[in-house]
C-alpha cells in the first residue's frame, strides 16, 4: 500500500477482556450492561465438558438469571437459530451469551438478528444488509481459531439449499469477548489441530489478501508467528496454559486481521465444501491452504517469504522466489505434525467433476475470492480442489 497514495480504514468494537481465570468476571459485565436474563448459546461438547457448569456456578453465585440451550450444532443452521430464537422470546431474554467455538458465537449472531429483525435470515445475505441492531452478544470462546468473538461475520447453513449462508454486518460484532484460556483445556486435540489451522488461514489470507493494510498486515504477522510458535505444543498438550493462552490471542489477532483484511479463496472454497459435505471448516482451510499458497506465491514474493521466515524457515541467501516457496513447506509440515488428512479421499470423499464444478461455481459466486491476491476464475478453482482430492 502507498501511503502517499492510498487511505484505509479500521476499527475494532468489541471489548476484549484477556487473562486467565477471567471467566469470573461474567457477573460484573452482566451487571454493567444491565441485563435481566442472558440466554446460553451452547453445544452438547461444552454442556459436558465441565465449562458450562463452571459458568453456571459464576452466575448462581452472584444470583444473576439465565437460561441455557446446549443443542447447537457444529455448522450452525439456521433451523437452531430459530429455536434458539423461540426461546429467547419465551424466556424474555435480553442478551445472548455465546459459549463454545465458532460455532455457538454464529448461532448466538444468528439469534440477535432474528429476534430484531423479522422474516427469513437469508434475506440479510452478504453485507450490511440487517436494518435493526439486534441484542447484546457476549463471546466467550473454548476454541482458539474462529475469530468470531471479535468479527463482524456468522456463518449459517441453509439446510435447504446444502449452503453455508455468509452474513456479514456491523451489527454483529460481540459485545464483550471474555479470553480464558483456561477454558481451552478441554479440547480435543483434533479439534485444536483443525482450528488452529482455521486462525492460520485467517492470518495468512488476510495478511496476503489484496484488501490488506497496515493495521491487517501488522496482526496478520504476528498471528503467523505465535501460531507457528504455539500450536504444535498446544495440539499436543492443552493442558499448557502458555501454549493455549498464545493460541487463544493469535486467534483473536488474526480474526480482528481479517474484519478488515478479509479472507480469500481458502475460505470462499471452504464454504461450499463445508456445506455440501460436512468437513468441518478448519479441516476444510487446512486442506485447501498449501493449495491456495501456492497458486497466489507470485502474487508477492516478500510476503510469503516473510510468512516462511515467521513459520521457522530459513530465508536468508534465497533468491525471494525460493524463499516464498518455503511458506508452502512449512504449513505442510505443520500440517503433517498435527496429523490433519491432506486429501478429500482421506477423509472418504470423492467427488465427481460434476460436483467439483459445482462447488467452484459457489465459491466463485460468493465472492469472497474477489479478495485474493491473484485473480481466480473458476476454472482456477476447479484445478484447486482437484490438488487436494
Ligand atoms: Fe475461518
Amino acid at each position: 500500500m502507498n501511503l502517499l497514495k492510498d487511505s484505509f480504514e479500521f476499527g475494532l468494537h468489541t471489548q476484549i477482556n484477556f487473562g486467565i481465570g477471567r471467566l469470573q468476571e461474567l457477573p460484573s459485565i452482566i451487571q454493567k450492561y444491565q441485563y435481566k436474563n442472558i440466554l446460553i448459546c451452547t453445544d452438547p461438547g461444552i454442556a459436558n465438558s465441565g465449562a458450562l457448569d463452571r459458568l453456571e456456578t459464576i452466575l448462581k453465585s452472584e444470583n444473576i438469571s439465565y437460561e441455557v440451550f446446549t443443542e447447537v450444532e457444529p455448522d450452525p443452521t439456521i433451523r437452531v437459530v430459530k429455536k434458539v430464537e423461540q426461546l429467547y422470546q419465551e424466556k424474555n431474554c435480553d442478551a445472548i451469551i455465546g459459549l463454545g467455538g465458532g460455532s455457538s458465537i454464529d448461532t448466538a449472531k444468528g439469534v440477535s438478528i432474528a429476534v430484531a429483525n423479522p422474516g427469513d435470515l437469508t434475506q440479510f445475505e452478504g453485507k450490511n444488509q440487517i436494518p435493526n441492531r439486534g441484542p447484546d452478544i457476549i463471546a466467550i470462546p473454548t476454541t482458539a481459531g474462529t475469530g468470531s468473538e471479535v468479527t463482524h461475520a456468522t456463518v449459517l447453513k441453509d439446510e435447504d439449499r446444502k449452503y453455508k449462508m455468509g452474513i456479514l454486518s456491523e451489527h454483529l460484532h460481540p459485545k464483550v469477548a471474555i479470553l480464558d484460556p483456561e477454558l481451552l483445556t478441554t479440547l480435543p486435540r483434533g479439534l485444536a489441530a483443525i482450528t488452529g489451522m482455521d486462525a492460520l488461514s485467517h492470518a495468512i489470507e488476510s495478511y496476503t489478501s489484496n484488501q490488506a493494510q497496515p493495521i491487517t498486515e501488522a496482526l496478520g504477522l504476528h498471528a503467523i508467528e505465535l501460531i507457528g510458535k504455539w500450536l504444535r505444543p498446544f495440539a499436543a498438550d492443552r493442558t499448557n496454559l502458555e501454549a493455549a493462552s498464545n493460541m487463544m490471542l493469535a486467534s483473536t489477532i488474526a480474526g480482528s486481521a481479517f474484519i478488515w483484511g478479509r479472507v480469500a479463496a481458502v475460505h470462499a472454497l471452504s464454504h461450499p465444501l463445508g456445506g455440501r459435505y460436512n468437513i468441518a471448516h478448519g479441516l476444510a482451510n487446512s486442506l485447501l491452504l498449501p493449495v491456495v499458497m501456492e497458486y497466489n506465491l507470485s502474487s508477492n514474493f516478500q510476503k510469503f517469504k516473510n510468512i516462511a521466515a515467521l513459520l521457522g524457515e530459513s530465508v536468508h541467501d534465497l533468491s525471494d522466489r525460493t524463499a516464498a516457496g518455503k511458506s508452502v513447506k512449512a504449513v505442510n509440515e505443520l500440517v503433517t505434525d498435527l496429523e490433519i488428512p491432506k486429501s478429500l479421499k482421506e477423509i472418504n470423499i470423492e467427488l465427481s467433476e460434476e460436483e467439483i464444478q459445482v462447488v467452484a461455481q459457489e465459491a466463485f459466486d460468493s465472492g469472497i475470492a474477489n479478495a485474493n491476491p491473484k485473480n481466480v476464475s473458476v476454472k482456477d478453482l476447479i484445478s484447486i480442489i482437484n490438488t487436494i482430492k
